[in-house]
Order: structure tokens, then sequence, then C-alpha cells
């Protein structure tokens, strides 16, 4: 059975200090081993103390940041400069205080393409070529999808993870690396991109980082009736079939 962990913090610094720890291992084991380590960043709110950590002491300087290379879980389909884009929030977070080379950086290309569709699916090909060039490991090709080495996710209280909505069509998606989504109304920018279910639950790790008394509920079906909820939660169907999961919450969330 592939390693299962849920922690608990006190607060939403303590986990983001804790994740960082988890992020610097992860890339120092990888970089030692393959030079290359591979990071899927979370949008929303709950990650930018995470990335704010990662860009600074010790980290902005320790961190393997040649050999790490970064890309998004799900994009907003706005412009870099647009407030509600996950990639401007990373980048003002961390990107601008780090030493990565600019080569590592894998934004959706959201400005380039007229539908989230055409940006999805050159995103797709993009995370398949890097893997392509990069990435000899057999195992990582394990289904024909890239082995990612460790994605990042949040969670939200309708139990969406990534930009992967209840009831949506893309969750049923077996084939494509990332999808063009239409987020629902009440959420901001509808149309997005996501990585796919297939893409997530191929990766070596994946890390969800959960805070808030919103998040309670929808915690307590993923963790405690996970069958259940797989049935309608999309963060429960993230189940890394090869892979280590772990959850870190602060008290407010896990109840
Ligand atoms: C996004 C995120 C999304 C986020 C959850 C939780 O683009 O909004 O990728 O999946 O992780 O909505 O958001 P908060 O961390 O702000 O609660």
């Amino acid at each position: 059975m592939p390693e299962r962990e849920v922690k608990v913090f006190d607060d939403l610094t303590a986990l983001s200090r804790a994740a960082a720890e988890v992020v610097f291992e992860l890339a120092n084991r990888a970089a030692a081993e393959r030079g290359l380590f591979s990071m899927v960043l979370a949008g929303g709110g709950t990650p930018r103390k995470l990335y704010e950590i990662l860009a600074s002491d010790p980290f902005a300087v320790k961190m393997p940041w040649k050999d790490v290379h970064l890309f998004w879980g799900d994009e907003r389909f706005v412009p870099p400069e647009s407030p509600e884009s996950n990639y401007g929030m990373v980048n003002r977070a961390m990107l601008e205080q780090v030493p990565i080379p600019a080569e590592n950086v894998h934004p959706v290309r959201t400005t380039q393409f007229n539908t989230a569709s055409e940006a999805a699916a050159d995103y797709g090909t993009e995370v398949e070529k890097f893997y392509s060039a990069n990435d000899n490991d057999s195992e990582s090709k394990r289904w024909n999808f890239p082995r990612l080495d460790l994605v990042l996710l949040g969670v939200g209280a309708d139990g969406h993870t990534a930009s992967l909505f209840p009831g949506g069509d893309e969750l049923a998606e077996t084939r494509k690396l990332a999808v063009a989504v239409r987020a629902p109304e009440n959420y901001e920018t509808t149309d997005r991109v996501s990585f796919s279910l297939p893409l997530i639950n191929n990766a070596a790790n994946v890390l969800f980082l959960a805070g808030g008394r919103e998040k309670r509920q929808v915690l307590d079906a993923v963790l405690n009736d996970p069958n259940r909820a797989r049935e309608k939660y999309p963060a429960a169907m993230v189940d890394p079939a090869d892979g280590r999961l772990i959850w870190f919450l602060d008290r407010e969330a896990a109840g």
C-alpha cells in the first residue's frame, strides 16, 4: 500500500514551514540522484506562505534551484499580470527572489492562444516534451504518463482540487496530460487549464495543503470516508497508485 500521511499543525505558518522542509528534502534527493526535480505548484491562497518561505533564508540559497523545474497544476486563463493568475502569485511570492533559471519555469501559456482548450493542449505538449527530453527513468513512463516528483495541491470547500471540480467531464479524462475546464460560475475566472487526474496520480509525491475552518467538512469526508468521497470530490480521486500522498492541515481545517 503506497504511503499515506496526515499531519496537523497549529497554524498556516507552522504548516508552511513543515511543507518547505518536505520540498527541500525531496528536491535535494532528486537533484543528487537525477539532477532534476519536477515540482508542480498549487494556486489559490494557501500555498503562498510556503512559496514565501522557499524564497527566504535558508531555502533561497540552499535549494538546488538549477535542477528544479516548476510547473503549475492549474492556471486561470488570464494574462500573467492579472491578479487572478497563479503564475503571477508565485512570481511575486517566490520567483522574483530565487536564482532559478528562466528555462526551468514552465507556466501555462495563457496569452499565446485564444482559448483555454488550445492552452491546455499546448501545456500537455510542453510537459510531454520536457519529460521526453529529461527523464529517462523507465518507471516514470508507467501508463504512458510522466512521473512528476512532487505535486502540490489545495482543496476547495466543495472538494475541488487544482481546477478539477465536482461533476466535471474532465474527471473522466484518461489520456490527456492537461485539460481545459469551465469552473462553476461562482469562481474567479471560469476558464481554466488543469493537470488531469491520471497525470497527478502518476506522481511520486502528492502534498495537499489545507487550512481554515471552511475546509473541515470536506476534509472529514475525504480523509475519513474516502471511498464515498471519491464518488463526489475530485480531491478524494487523487490517489497516486505508486506514490506518497501527504495531507498537511492546520488545526482549523482538521477540526
Ligand atoms: C486555484 C487553485 C485551487 C485552490 C483551491 C484552494 O487555482 O484556485 O489551484 O485548486 O488550491 O481553490 O484555494 P485556497 O488555498 O485559496 O483555499
